[in-house]
C-alpha cells in the first residue's frame, strides 16, 4: 500500500560522522512537513531508558556493529507507521543500513529521493574525536565546527556534555568497516533505481546548500 501521494520519503545516507545527524537538522528547517526519524537516536534514547530493546543494542552500538536487522525494522516501523498513516513526510537518517532493511522498506512505502554523502575518511576520524554530546536532549557539539557556550556544558540545560560510547578510536574503525562492507552498497543500489544523488566534501555547510538546491529542483518540494 502507498501512503498518501502528497507524502514524500527521503532517505539520507552516508558514513558514520558523515554529517547525517547535521545535514537533517538544517533539512527540516528548511522542509518543516518532514518528520525526522533517526535510527541512531531512537537506539540511544532505548539505551538510556533501559527498555529490552535498549539492553540488547547496547553492545552491539558500543563496539560499532550494525544492531539485527529483525530489531531495526521493527523499531523503525513502530515509530514511523502513524506518520505513514495519517500520509506525513518523512526524513529517514541512518535507515536503510543493509539490503535487509532496505527490502523491508519497500514493502512498506516508496521511497522518492536518497541523499548519499560521500566524506572523507580523515575528516571523520577528526570529527568523531571531537564530537561532543548532551545525552537527553541528543544535542551534538564539536568544538572546532559548533562548540558550546560554556566548554563542556549543553547550551540549554547547562548539563554535562559527554563522549559517545561508540566515539571510542576501535568503535570508529569497526562502525568505518561495517560502512564499508554493509551499507555503502546500498547506494549502487538506489543508484540504480535513479534514485540517489551523490554529495562530495568535506564541509556541512558547503554540502548544505547544495542538498538545499537540488530538493528544491526536484518536483516534490517545489
Ligand atoms: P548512528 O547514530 O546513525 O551513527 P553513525 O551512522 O555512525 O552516524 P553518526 O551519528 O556518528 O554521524 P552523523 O553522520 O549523523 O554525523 P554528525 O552530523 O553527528 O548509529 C549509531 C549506531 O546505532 C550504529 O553504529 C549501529 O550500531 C546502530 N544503528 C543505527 N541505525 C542502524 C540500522 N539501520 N541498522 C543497524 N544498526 C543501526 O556529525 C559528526 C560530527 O561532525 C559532529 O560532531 C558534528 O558537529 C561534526 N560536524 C558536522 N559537520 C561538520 C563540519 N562541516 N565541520 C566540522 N565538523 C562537522
Amino acid at each position: 500500500e502507498r501512503p498518501e501521494e502528497e507524502s514524500h520519503f527521503l532517505l539520507i545516507l552516508g558514513p558514520p560522522g558523515g554529517g547525517k545527524g547535521t545535514i537533517s537538522k538544517k533539512m527540516l528547517k528548511d522542509f518543516s512537513s518532514f518528520h525526522h526519524v533517526s535510527t541512531g537516536d531512537l537506539l540511544r534514547q532505548h539505551v538510556r531508558q533501559r527498555t529490552a530493546l535498549g539492553i540488547k543494542a547496547k553492545g552491539y552500538m558500543d563496539s560499532g556493529e550494525l544492531v539485527p536487522d529483525n530489531l531495526m525494522i521493527d523499531l523503525v516501523m513502530e515509530d514511523a507507521t502513524p506518520y505513514l498513516e495519517a500520509g506525513q513526510s518523512l526524513l529517514l537518517d541512518g535507515f536503510p543500513r543493509t539490503i535487509e532493511q532496505a527490502m523491508a522498506l519497500e514493502k512498506v512505502t516508496h521511497i522518492d529521493v536518497v541523499v548519499n554523502l560521500d566524506v572523507p575518511t580523515d575528516t571523520i576520524v577528526e570529527r568523531l574525536a571531537d564530537r561532543w554530546i548532551h545525552p537527553a536532549s541528543g544535542r551534538v557539539y564539536s568544538y572546532s565546527y559548533n562548540p558550546p557556550k560554556v566548554v563542556g556544558k549543553d547550551d540549554i540545560t547547562g548539563e554535562d556534555l559527554v563522549q559517545r560510547d561508540d566515539d571510542k578510536p576501535e568503535a570508529i574503525r569497526k562502525r568505518l568497516e561495517s560502512y564499508a562492507n554493509i551499507t555503502a552498497p546500498l547506494v549502487k543500489y538506489y543508484e540504480d533505481k535513479g534514485l540517489a544523488k551523490t554529495f562530495s566534501g568535506t564541509k556541512s555547510d558547503i554540502i548544505y546548500p547544495q542538498v538545499k538546491k537540488f530538493l528544491e529542483s526536484t518536483h516534490f518540494f517545489s
